[in-house]
């Protein structure tokens, strides 16, 4: 089958000057994205853009699996004091999966005896605000201090090189001296974010989608939903394919060309901007490179899933768009790389990509991608996340409790059930209970400080005070307490746990703060008369 039909094309070329139309990467349409990030930087995650399917503890987990066999395989001879394998993150946004991914690596590491082997993990955005967030974040303190977290300031669209801020290294092509080690990529959420071009083929026949070139986005488009391109205001104009070489790049023409055959009747999401990364990224890496991502993307069907014209959904003015990981799998293929992808379709999908070997020659990463990423995938734990924020109602503790310690106590999940979890408690089984406060501190070791307004540790607070846990409560109030010092609530049920404590000194004060913070508090000024009255009764705090 012939896809480009360039005896058509001669006759009609793609006009763009005339019509204003560009190809889909060239639309300022992308621009909504970069000047979202660069002007919320870490307010982007304030409720604004959604992060939790792809920066969880699970999916650490799934990574830290593969990326530790991965170091293990490559780095076999390495001594300590043999160059380190750079495990960098692009795209790291708020800086939650860092924090998950980097410390359960060096968890694995420890626990495999494979500390050994030399890793720098550096953690990259093109936004300076989100590098000023993470350098002064205290729980990054102890890794930078260790020499095992360094940051880059990295567009992945024009920078061809990382300068690593902490250590001062430089990691570029030109530095590459072949004894260096392989790199790990990571890139969640934003292939999605970079350009890509749009092409279809009819009858056999590839064209081009076009759209304007500064297209008018309506105001009070919905969020989080799937739109089509037109109704983002983008209507495609498809033109027959001008020539072969659209890209003027032998290794993107292939790919394209290969991608367009792929059926007779589909769309193809080019990632032209990604791969283009890609390739910047393993010259870096001295073609010795791993790179694990996640994105929106189809697995096995993504052909079948093509058909349709893709579209994108907005959050605020960012948005994001499905990523054709067979695409990049070509890049590496073609390069004598490999690819893995999972094997079910979800809304979300992970990849993973070597050059420089090819999976059967990497065993344990291959057996670590298989059960990890693919046998119960990040994507499907989307799934039943999604599917147990709808059915709270009829889920029991003991469920709930399996859930959580499936994601590896996730302080998120935990919050999105806590009101449930309160209706539940009293009616629930007592080794549920038990399995659910063994877990507590380890939600709490696992919260990531973001979001200065969040409620989780109160949530662990009350849960506590109802379950007559009171110094583990008071534990947790003066966490959240530390966090939002001008909440009267937190100072009163602090002043309840005392109370049940039999420590009147400290629940006198706890009280009157909260009278000082808001003077109508009746409950408090009640508490405060009890307790002049010698009145104080334990199980009245619950
Ligand atoms: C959707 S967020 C993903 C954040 C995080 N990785 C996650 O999974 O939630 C996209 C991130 O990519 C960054 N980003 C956008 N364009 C970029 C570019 N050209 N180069 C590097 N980072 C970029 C943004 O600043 C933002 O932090």
């Amino acid at each position: 089958m012939s896809i480009l039909p360039l005896d058509v094309a001669a006759t009609n070329p793609i006009d763009v000057t005339l019509d204003n139309l560009v190809p889909l990467s060239a639309s300022a349409l992308w621009h909504r994205q970069t000047d979202f990030y660069q002007s919320f930087d870490i307010q982007a995650w304030d409720s604004r853009v959604p992060f939790y399917a792809t920066c969880n503890p699970y999916i650490a987990n799934a990574y830290a699996n593969a990326i530790v066999r991965y170091l293990q395989e490559t780095l076999r001879d390495a001594r300590p004091d043999s160059p380190p394998c750079h495990i960098v993150e692009l795209g790291a946004g708020h800086g939650i999966f860092t924090f998950y991914l980097l410390r359960r690596i060096l968890e694995l590491s420890q626990s495999l005896h494979l500390d050994h082997l030399p890793f720098v993990y550096v953690a990259t955005d093109c936004v300076p605000g989100n590098l000023a967030f993470w350098k002064a974040h205290p729980q990054f303190q102890p890794f930078i201090a260790a020499g095992k977290l360094d940051f880059a300031l990295f567009d992945a669209l024009t920078d061809t090189q990382l300068n690593l801020q902490v250590s001062g290294r430089v990691l570029s092509a030109e530095e590459q001296d072949g004894a260096s080690a392989p790199m790990v990529l990571v890139a969640n959420y934003l292939f999605d974010s970079l350009p890509q071009d749009l092409f279809r083929v009819v009858d056999g026949v590839a064209e081009e989608g076009l759209v304007p070139a500064a297209p008018t986005i309506p105001d009070g488009l919905p969020d989080n939903a799937g739109l089509s391109l037109t109704q983002s205001g983008c209507p495609v104009t498809y033109r027959p394919l001008s020539s072969q070489a659209r890209y003027d790049d032998p290794e993107l023409d292939q790919i394209l060309a290969t991608a367009l055959q792929r059926g007779s009747e589909h769309h193809v999401l080019m990632p032209v901007a990604a791969l283009r990364a890609v390739r910047t990224l393993s010259r870096i890496a001295g073609e010795r490179m791993l790179l694990i991502a996640t994105d929106k993307s189809y697995g096995a069907d993504t052909l079948a899933a093509m058909q349709a014209e893709p579209g994108l959904a907005f959050h605020a003015t960012a948005f994001s768009m499905m990523v054709d990981f067979d695409l990049l799998g070509m890049f590496f293929q073609q390069r004598g790389g490999d690819c893995f992808q999972q094997s079910t379709n979800k809304e979300i999908g992970t990849a993973a990509f070597v050059c420089g070997a090819r999976f059967d020659a990497l065993v344990e990463t291959r057996h670590a991608l298989e059960h990890f990423l693919d046998r119960f995938s990040p994507g499907d734990l989307f799934g039943l996340y999604a599917h147990l924020q709808q059915v709270q109602a009829g889920t029991s503790l003991n469920v709930l409790v399996s859930y959580l310690n499936m994601t590896g106590w996730d302080p998120h999940v935990f919050d999105s059930h806590i009101q449930h979890i309160y209706a539940i408690l009293d009616h629930s089984d007592l080794f549920a209970i038990q399995d659910l406060v063994r877990g507590l501190p380890l939600m709490a070791a696992n919260y990531y400080e973001l979001n200065a307004h969040s409620h989780f540790f109160e949530h662990l607070g009350v849960l506590c005070q109802r379950l007559k846990l009171f110094a583990q409560a008071i534990t947790y109030y003066q966490q959240a307490l530390q966090r939002q010092p001008d909440m009267p609530s937190l100072h009163y049920n602090l002043g309840l746990c005392h109370c049940a404590l039999n420590d009147t000194a400290q629940a006198r004060h706890c009280f009157n703060s909260a009278i000082a913070l808001k003077p109508d508090y009746i409950a408090a000024r009640g508490w405060l008369q009890l307790i002049d009255s010698d009145a104080v009764v334990a199980q009245d705090v619950t």
